[in-house]
């Protein structure tokens, strides 16, 4: 039996089990009945598949497929008239003529738009930076973009630093995506909030998964690519992460920045990461998906009920020599079982030599931390 046969084979021995534990939902005692953290493995222990051909999901009805992507500077960037080229915009075209421009190509993107659709995925996060220097044509570009790509209701956007790289007011600007971020939960106490457009956090919730969007995107200073969350929306992630965690949601995270100390430069970093990262101490998240970096990135960090995992995800542009920043999308199957969520990571890469998408690694998040 083949690696990926046998994959499917488990899985379709654990739809028993995932049925029993889902028809306690809600039933918060036994959702909250998780296993103490056990002790991380090295990610250089996961397992690499390298297969080709599509992504093969089987699909428990139980099971919810997310794919995530991010970072997809759009091109090529539409005219700009002479009166919005003042300033960092101007330079930031420059850099993007001089030097951005020659890895980021639209087809690599439609291979892994593609490939997302032909994946089945139940929903699609998409994690900020969809353009560049946030000119007036580059907003209906990345509509345009967004609705080719699929429905607003199917895809949860969060801005990046490039969708708000100089201030322009929320009607010109982001509010062109506002149904792509706009919060739809029913849950109480979270609700009011999160329904309103250019709401953040925003929380979408499907069947028993909350996808929580934040913005970190805000007109950063001249050279400078950093984001902020702000007290505001830090105190509403902890009480809306609180609220939650008591109903027995799995918690997905969605920010454009990393989200812990450390994990950008200083030029580049979410300037209140600390503070972040203690509202995940205290409340937890069973997920945090990210962009920004340009690079695949795989890290954790402490929660209440045991380690958060946080994963990066490279340009979905971008052509590159070096492995780790290739063009890639993930796909999150997410399932209740044995009292705990259990989530199946299966990383898609862009293969420059085939001009299409392989696998290039699958494992499931729980093994990191056995
Ligand atoms: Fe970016
Ligand atoms: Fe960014």
């Amino acid at each position: 039996m083949t690696d990926l046969a046998g994959s499917i084979a488990s899985r379709h021995r654990e739809v028993n089990d995932t049925n029993a534990a889902i028809s306690e939902f809600p039933n918060l005692q036994a959702m909250r009945e998780r296993p103490a953290a056990r002790k991380p493995l090295a990610y250089a222990q996961r397992k690499v598949i390298d297969a080709e051909g599509p992504v093969e999901i089987t699909r428990p009805t139980n099971m919810f497929t997310l794919a995530h992507l991010s970072d997809v500077h759009i091109s090529p960037l539409p005219p700009v008239a002479a009166k919005g080229l003042l300033g960092k915009r101007a330079l930031g075209l420059l850099s993007w003529h001089l030097r951005r421009k020659r890895h980021h190509k639209m087809a690599v993107a439609r291979a892994i738009t593609d490939d997302i659709r032909a994946s089945g995925a139940n929903h699609v996060a998409l994690t900020g930076d969809l353009i560049n220097v946030a000119t007036p044509g580059e907003f209906t570009q990345g509509l345009q973009w967004l609705e080719a790509f699929g429905p607003h209701d199917w895809i949860t956007f969060v801005p990046g630093n490039h969708d708000a790289y100089v201030p322009v007011s929320w009607d010109e600007g982001l509010g062109h995506w506002a149904a792509y971020m706009t919060g739809d939960t029913q849950i109480p106490a979270t609700a009011a909030q999160t329904r309103q457009a250019g709401a953040f956090p925003f929380i979408r919730q499907r069947r028993n998964i909350a996808l929580i969007g934040l913005s970190t995107a805000f007109p950063a200073p001249f050279h400078q690519a950093t984001g902020i969350l702000g007290e505001a929306q830090l105190t509403r992630l902890a009480a809306s992460l609180s609220e939650l965690r008591k109903r027995g949601y799995c918690r997905v995270v969605l920010l454009h920045h990393p989200p812990l100390p450390g994990q950008a430069r200083d030029r580049k970093a979410l300037r209140d990461c600390a503070d972040l990262a203690a509202v995940l101490h205290t409340e937890g998240a069973e997920l945090v998906l990210h962009g920004h970096n340009h690079t695949e990135m795989f890290s954790r960090t402490p929660g209440p009920d045991g380690p958060v995992p946080v994963i990066g995800a490279p340009s979905a542009s971008y052509l590159s020599a070096d492995n780790n920043k290739v063009a890639r999308w993930y796909l999150y199957a997410i399932r209740r079982a044995g009292g705990a969520w259990r989530i199946n990571v299966t990383a898609r890469r862009y293969d420059a030599s085939k001009a299409e998408m392989i696998t290039d690694r699958q494992f499931d998040l729980d093994a990191e931390y056995s």
